[in-house]
């Protein structure tokens, strides 16, 4: 199982924060935000690790991570020169993930548990975790039927059909490089991995896993704060 860590994007929503630096160097109580998902990674048994960097600061995470021996992981770096969506780090990642699954998780994604069950448990298809939150709209949110199954995934919809939202950590079987080289890009210009997950979701092989433990998308100035208060806390 390889590992990518996603922290391309320009973060406007946080600026000026984000003027000379990366979201995902911003600190989070006392360190860098891209330890937190650094660390998911290898609690979950992965240590072979693909950082995809935006271009503007990507020297900034060189100079922080090196080859990663100090953090306990092998880390490579690609970057990407334009921020075409999530599912675009399979394209990028093609070659690093060889013939591997791969599990992604977003580097402003800062959670708590430890998924190492599930993720040495996975073996074909695709796994996705879902949280119940106050705000929905604001994420890729899962429609259940009356027994909980998963029918269907909507990215940021303006009615979400329940209150779980997709959290940003993704397990998938090699066949996801050649779903994401063929998306097509949504509205916003953008190849969804919500459309990635709809597509294993068809072919009935997206597992969808509930958690009731901690997380955050630290993408905002409140969540970066939360999610700051939380690890101080936890400390
Ligand atoms: C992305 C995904 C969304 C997911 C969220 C989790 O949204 O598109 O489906 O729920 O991450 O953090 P973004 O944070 O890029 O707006």
């Amino acid at each position: 199982m390889k590992g990518i860590v996603l922290a391309g994007g320009r973060a406007t929503r946080l600026r000026p924060l984000t003027l000379v630096t990366s979201k995902q160097l911003l600190p989070v109580y006392d360190r860098p935000m891209i330890y937190y998902p650094i660390n998911t990674l290898k609690k979950s048994g992965i240590t072979d690790i693909l950082i995809i960097i935006a271009p503007d600061y990507s020297g900034q995470f060189l100079n922080l991570l090196g080859s990663g021996e100090e953090l306990g992981v092998n880390l490579n770096y690609a970057v990407q020169k334009e921020p075409k969506g999530l599912a675009d780090a399979f394209i990028i990642g093609q070659h690093f993930i060889g013939n591997d699954s791969v599990t992604m998780i977003l580097g402003d994604n800062i959670f708590d548990p430890d998924f190492s069950a599930d993720i040495s448990n996975f073996s074909t298809g695709a796994q996705i975790f879902a949280k119940k939150v106050s705000d929905p709209n604001r994420f890729g949110v899962v429609e259940f039927d009356q027994d909980m199954t998963a029918i269907s995934i909507e990215e940021k919809p303006t009615v979400a059909k329940s209150d779980y939202a997709v959290v940003g950590l993704y397990t998938y079987d090699n066949r996801v490089v050649n779903y994401a080289k063929n998306l097509t890009p949504s509205a916003r210009g953008e190849i969804e991995i919500t459309d990635i997950n709809n597509l294993y979701l068809k072919n009935k092989e997206l597992k969808v896993n509930l958690i009731d433990t901690y997380w955050q998308d630290a993408g905002t100035l409140d969540s970066l704060l939360e999610a700051g208060n939380y690890m101080a806390k936890k400390i």
